[in-house]
């Protein structure tokens, strides 16, 4: 623990430490700073606010003066700074989270100054009560103010100059300001929201000669190194066998849910643009399926080089393009392109993953080992073909052409179709 820990840290009982990790990183969005996974026991950061769960049954050592029973943690709230309270509002309703005092702006009275403040309270997964607020500004405090007497000092908003906090960062806004000019960010949220665990059902399933791609992806990782996980998605690389030190980071916290939900318990809803990491915290950066989605590539490049150790090490799967596909699969994708009314798929980093070697090169990565090979999508049922055609990226392509292209993908059951994907192995300067 470093100096800067604070002095008071709550510690909670909880009845399912994977549920209270999906509640307090997956959707809050602390991190897990260590874990004693024996112990079922979790310490966890949210910049700078800290907090100890252990599941409640042990093992280990538990102080108790009571039987346990639901609510718990009665007569205490949690008062956490957690950023933008807007969006983590509309995130908890998602994820269908008891709101117990729904979003509010309140002033409260502390000494000579009002501070303004918006909040709203939730219950975690074992009922006890978390505020989430978010400074708005502060002014100070008029000598005609009345402070309210119900709850907490309320004031009548006059007067004062008003001095605002910048607004906290969230693990969105600790990023860049937003960039979004093809609508990808927009996109992304949704279908990771509606479909979290889509493109692992997909990848898990498709074999070549008895293994999936993310199998062969971690083939490319040192075993001992400690892995940052990229854009995780639901953390397919844990269920293909990594069983190395991991941290999963994505921006979509129902995906973080899966991972969690995949025995992946060191998580963080992040965005590329800005890992909140040390430099050089990892041997091994992975990026499963999503660095042609990253944005502005060239930022997010600069921040996996940064979190690196030098000589450590970049495992990139990617769309793989035509070359290994059989005739037969280029005729179905043929098809399946015709119902979209499509010539290929477009993602926003086409052109740097195009010139890969010059794009890694300004960040100091080389590539080592390049490879393409084809994984078989067995197509069993209706449902898998729809599954598959619901994986693809397809923005602005309207419902009815997404229809013709299950129908199309109908056509395939009982057979298979291939994925061509690309394995990419890169080392940071030394
Ligand atoms: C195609 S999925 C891949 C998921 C997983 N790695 C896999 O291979 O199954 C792409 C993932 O990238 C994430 N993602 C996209 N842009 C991101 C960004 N800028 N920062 C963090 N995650 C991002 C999405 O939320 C999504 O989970």
């Amino acid at each position: 623990m470093d100096a800067a820990s604070p002095r008071l840290v709550p510690k909670l009982d909880v009845s399912d430490l994977v549920a209270s990790l999906r509640f307090y990183v997956g959707l809050v969005g602390f991190r897990v700073l260590f874990e004693r996974t024996d112990e079922r026991f979790a310490f966890l950061d949210l910049e700078g606010a800290h907090l100890m769960l252990q599941e409640a049954a042990g093992p280990g050592r538990r102080f108790r003066t009571a039987e346990l029973e639901r609510p718990y943690g009665r007569g205490i709230n949690l008062q956490i700074q957690a950023g933008d309270v807007d969006l983590l509002d509309r995130r908890m309703r998602a994820a269908g989270v008891e709101v117990v005092v729904p979003l509010e702006d309140r002033s409260y009275v502390a000494g000579d100054e009002v501070i303004r403040l918006r909040q709203f309270v939730v219950a975690d997964p074992d009922g006890c009560l978390q505020r989430l607020r978010e400074p708005l500004g502060r002014h100070l405090r008029s000598r005609h103010v009345q402070p309210d007497p119900v709850g907490g000092g309320i004031m009548k908003d006059e007067v004062a100059p008003r001095v605002d906090f910048p607004r906290l960062a969230s693990r969105q806004t600790m990023t860049r300001p937003k960039h979004d000019p093809t609508g990808w960010r927009t996109y992304l949220r949704a279908f990771h929201e509606e479909r979290p665990g889509i493109t692992e059902e997909i990848l898990a399933a498709s074999t070549s000669a008895g293994q999936n791609s993310y199998g062969w992806l971690l083939e490319l990782i040192p075993q001992d190194a400690n892995l940052l996980d990229l854009a995780c998605g639901s953390a397919p690389l844990l269920r293909a066998g990594w069983r190395g030190r991991w941290v999963g980071a994505d921006r979509s916290p129902a995906e973080l849910d899966r991972a969690i939900a995949n025995g992946g318990l060191s998580v963080i809803v992040a965005d590329a643009l800005g890992l909140p990491f040390d430099d050089h915290s990892f041997a091994a950066v992975a990026c499963s399926m999503a660095l042609m989605l990253l944005e502005p590539l060239d930022d997010c490049l600069a921040e996996v080089a940064r979190v690196l150790v030098p000589g450590g090490t970049v495992a990139l799967l990617l769309p793989g393009g035509p070359i290994p596909l059989t005739g037969g699969d280029l005729r179905r994708w043929g098809r399946l392109f015709v119902a979209l009314r499509r010539t290929r798929f477009e993602y926003p980093n086409d052109r740097a993953v195009r010139q890969l070697d010059e794009t890694m090169r300004r960040h100091g990565l080389e590539i080592l080992t390049d490879d393409r090979r084809r994984f078989a999508y067995p197509v069993a049922s209706r449902d898998a073909a729809s599954r598959f055609v619901d994986s693809l990226y397809l923005p602005g392509v309207p419902t009815a052409r997404a229809h013709a292209a299950r129908r199309v993908a109908n056509s395939w059951v009982g057979s298979e179709i291939g994925i061509p994907l690309r394995r990419v192995l890169l080392r940071a300067a030394g």
